[in-house]
């Protein structure tokens, strides 16, 4: 089957806007793939190196948490980005890490604030405008693979809608520029991504999670608001009260107890 070309222009820009960046090199940009996170981890198993950046104008298979599709019509910014963390276990941890530094990129380049709720959707003004896909390999499928410690990896998946028309977004989707910062271009985000994420990636990788969890904060929206948390075929309802010092969200349940959730989905009840 012949390979998905790749856009040499998209590339040359990114190359200039990532020269010197400690994650985002070397970058592969397509046109369309099924999807960045299936060409992300085909490379991993043929030793990328970490910082290796897949990007693609449009996929036809996006895909998002918890099994759904992420809908990757033209108008967004759809990347996936090779690591090689030390503590491949702590993948959660790194969503969260992402989730900050794609907060942050919106703010410097787009002046928008949006809401990050946990553990890594990024809302403006009630709706969803972005969302992070975690996936690491484990040390079980490389013992499958016969490969080496060193072989094991995280891909940090982001979708960004730009540009995108809402009318072609899920219900309770929209984009950048529907929210009013129609300037933004697919190159300068990505570029000021990789190197915001760099930026926290390397202070997760030598301070822990502690400075992370200080950065994030101000982001959650959640806090002190009633939210209804589904895990699995579970539901729990409460008020949300903070992240302990693993990036777990701590809600104070309706019984008064306080309880700490590593996964799940939240939905703010008021
Ligand atoms: C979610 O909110 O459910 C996560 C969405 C993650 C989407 C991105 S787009 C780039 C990368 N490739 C994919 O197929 N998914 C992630």
């Amino acid at each position: 089957m012949s390979r998905p070309a790749r856009d040499a222009s998209l590339e040359a820009r990114l190359n200039a806007l990532l020269k010197g960046a400690r994650l985002g090199l070397p970058v592969q940009a397509y046109d369309v793939l099924d999807s960045t996170m299936e060409e992300a981890h085909r490379l991993a198993q043929h030793q990328a190196s970490e910082g290796t950046l897949i990007v693609a104008a449009r996929q036809e298979h996006g895909r998002g948490r918890l099994g759904r599709a992420w809908a990757s019509p033209e108008g967004g910014a759809y990347c996936s980005l090779l690591l090689r963390p030390q503590q491949p276990a702590a993948a959660p941890q790194l969503s969260l890490v992402a989730g900050l530094a794609v907060a942050e990129t919106l703010r410097d380049i787009a002046c928008l604030y949006p809401m990050i709720r946990w553990p890594n959707d990024l809302f403006i003004k009630d709706k969803k405008i972005a969302g992070i896909l975690v996936e690491a390999s484990t040390a079980q499928e490389q013992r499958a693979l016969n490969a080496e410690r060193s072989t094991l990896y995280a891909v940090i998946g982001v979708g960004i809608n730009l540009t995108t028309d809402p009318a072609q977004l899920p219900e309770g989707s929209s984009s950048l520029a529907a929210s009013g910062a129609s300037h933004c271009s697919r190159e300068d985000v990505i570029a000021g991504l990789c190197r915001r994420f760099a930026a926290w990636y390397e202070r997760w990788t030598q301070e822990g999670f502690e400075p992370v969890r200080e950065a994030l904060r101000p982001w959650i929206g959640l806090f002190g608001q009633p939210v209804r948390l589904t895990a699995g075929t579970r539901r729990y309802e409460g008020v949300a009260s903070d992240l302990d010092e693993s990036g777990r969200l701590v809600v104070r349940l309706d019984s008064g107890q306080p309880r700490a959730f590593d996964m799940g989905e939240v939905t703010q009840l008021r």
